[in-house]
């Protein structure tokens, strides 16, 4: 466990409260401050994941509150605030209503945890990071969002209950968008080690690409009522740990782009190395044309609706 660490999760929500009770589960911080809009709930929820510790065998201070004082000096902070898709709803239906949230919790965060990374989970993801990125002033490596750890989790789940094997001996990565651009790249997954191509007919792949492209809807269709959280928390959760150990770990995520794949000025789902200090650089994988070919067009999918979203704002 790193020493002194803050984690601040804003939005005491399905994701939030989840993110926040397994980072406190894992001891992955020393405190965890849970904050929301709404009177008592983060006060009532912390308090009881705090009561858990003496069963869960953790240590981590878990509290709740209203107030962004409370909040200040957070090494990480959690972005879950905003609504969350309903059935019928795209990502987009939720850009005005959650652009106001983010935009007031970002100016919050930035006066009063002026160091922290800033890790965001709201939807429409990659408007919602670029964002925060542009109201924290933060240095953009400081500022990445959640997606591809989640989407490539749902792809990895996917492959290992299709071919019957434990889901961690698959390994499959997602990068692009998070909803329609999502870019999946069969040539780097693998099931223990071998390529999944040998395993799979190119049929079967599709439908678990299209299924995890689709991966959240289906589960709001499911609900009928909010969206998913545990795995969402998961890898949100997992992201926090890296950055506060200082990992270095590979994970897809939200990245400003600088270059790479030809790509640069533009919030993408790329892997990154994450490190104390936010994205510690973005891994350029080795990927042939066609792969390029789609990254590329989801990158200036997400830079149109980032446009998109800036002549809505002035
Ligand atoms: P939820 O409705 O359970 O929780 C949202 C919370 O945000 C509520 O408690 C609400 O009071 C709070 N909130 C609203 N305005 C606020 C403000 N100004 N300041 C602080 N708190 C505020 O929603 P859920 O399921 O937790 O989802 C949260 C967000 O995460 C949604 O936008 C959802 O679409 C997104 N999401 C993104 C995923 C991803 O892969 N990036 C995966 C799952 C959800
Ligand atoms: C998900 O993928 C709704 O973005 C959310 O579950």
């Amino acid at each position: 466990m790193a020493e002194g660490r803050t984690v601040t999760v804003v939005g005491a929500g399905n994701v939030g409260s989840n993110t926040a009770r397994r980072i406190a589960e894992r001891d992955y911080a020393d405190e965890v401050v849970l904050i929301d809009i709404v009177e008592g709930l983060p006060a009532g929820l912390a308090l009881d994941i705090a009561q858990s510790a003496p069963v869960e065998g953790f240590d981590a201070r878990v509290r709740g509150t209203n107030d962004y004082a409370d909040t200040a000096e957070s090494d990480v902070v959690v972005i879950t605030a905003g609504l969350p898709r309903q059935p019928g709803m795209s990502r987009m239906d939720l850009l005005d209503k959650n652009s106001e949230i983010v935009t007031s919790v970002t100016e919050q965060i930035a006066a009063h945890s002026p160091y922290a990374v800033i890790i965001v989970v709201s939807n429409p993801l990659d408007e919602m990071t670029y964002l925060a990125s542009v109201v924290s002033g933060f240095p953009k490596e400081r500022v990445l969002g959640m997606a591809g750890v989640l989407d490539s989790a749902r792809l990895r789940y996917f492959i290992a209950d299709k071919l019957e094997v434990h889901p961690a001996q698959v390994e499959a990565m997602t990068l692009g968008s998070h909803g329609d651009q999502m870019v999946a790249l069969p040539r780097q997954a693998t099931v223990n080690g071998k390529p999944l191509h040998e395993m799979l007919e190119e049929d079967a792949l599709e439908e678990l690409f299209a299924r995890t492209r689709d991966g959240g809807a289906e589960i709001v269709g499911l609900l009928k009522k909010g969206s998913a959280f545990y795995a969402p928390s998961a890898a949100a959760a997992k992201m926090v740990n890296a950055v506060l150990e200082d990992s270095q770990e590979v994970l897809p995520a939200c990245a400003w782009t600088t270059g790479q794949y030809g790509i640069s000025d533009v919030y993408l789902g790329v892997p990154v190395a994450l490190g104390s200090g936010g994205v510690a650089g973005i891994v350029e994988l080795d990927l042939n044309d066609s792969e390029r070919t789609s990254l590329q067009e989801a990158a200036e999918a997400i830079r149109a609706k980032c446009k998109g979203l800036e002549e809505r704002r002035t």
